[in-house]
């Protein structure tokens, strides 16, 4: 199982002062050595933590391990991923009001217009995922589209308490077999943490985990290094037995 840390928060961090301090590109050097298998990061509308600059510079400095640039499907982003060409996009939905990404974006009911946008990306060599929620309309509606890959959204399963924790989990477990079995490569990510990664990292379809605001969090007391490595132990831990 691999590892994608997502490092938007340490320019959220940054953005705070709107200053130099501290630097993602920085953030995903030691990331990369830390273990980490990938370096995510969402170019937001909004710019309120990553800036384009930083998508240029980690192109540059980040040579060992892929880039997965998460951005919302619009024509401005296109356009910026091809110039800089990631080794994947993955297509997430996004709304200026909210804090985080609320919910999956919603493949099916926008079939035509994502399934044209993964055909133009895919043209150029760029790898596509789309994060969805674990529902089999959404599957079936991504592999129309001729996307590598879904990243299912875990977050549901990580703000659930009591009984619907187990039902998020069978959830996320059905959609991930299913996906996997109509041959889209199977993704997860949001809201994981050093608490509830293990029943996530525990679903065998799943190949990759996507984890940014725990790590960068814990980091503050940790370190970077030690925050990636931490969580890259108890994922393939996980994965082990
Ligand atoms: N995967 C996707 C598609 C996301 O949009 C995000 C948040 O940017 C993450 C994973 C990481 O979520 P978190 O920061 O909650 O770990």
């Amino acid at each position: 199982m691999k590892l994608g840390v997502n490092i938007d928060h340490i320019a959220t961090i940054r953005e705070a002062r709107k200053t130099f301090e501290p630097d993602p590109v920085k953030g995903a050097l030691i990331a990369q050595e830390s273990g980490a298998d990938q370096i995510t990061l969402h170019l937001r509308e909004d710019r309120r933590h990553i800036q384009d600059e930083d998508l240029f510079r980690i192109k540059v400095n980040i040579t060992k391990i892929p880039i997965n640039l998460e951005m919302a499907p619009t024509e401005e982003m296109k356009r910026i991923a091809i110039d800089v060409k990631p080794n994947r996009i993955t297509l997430v939905p996004e709304k200026r009001e909210e804090i985080t990404t609320e919910g999956g974006l919603d493949v099916a009911g926008n079939l035509e217009y994502i399934k044209n946008f993964v055909k133009e990306v895919k043209e150029t060599g760029i790898n596509v995922a789309l994060f969805i929620d674990p529902d089999t309309n959404q599957i079936d509606a991504s592999l129309e589209t001729g996307a590598d890959a879904v990243e299912l959204h875990t977050g549901e399963y990580a703000n659930a308490f009591g009984n619907r924790i187990i039902k998020e989990l069978e959830r996320l477990q059905f959609a991930a077999k299913y996906a996997k079995e109509k041959g889209l490569k199977v993704f997860a990510g949001h809201g994981l943490t050093y608490e509830n990664v293990k029943s996530v990292a525990e679903i065998p379809e799943i190949e990759e985990l996507n984890i940014g605001h725990s790590i960068i969090a814990n980091s503050v007391f940790l370190g970077l290094d030690k925050a990636v490595e931490k969580m890259k132990r108890l994922i393939l831990e996980a994965r082990c037995k």
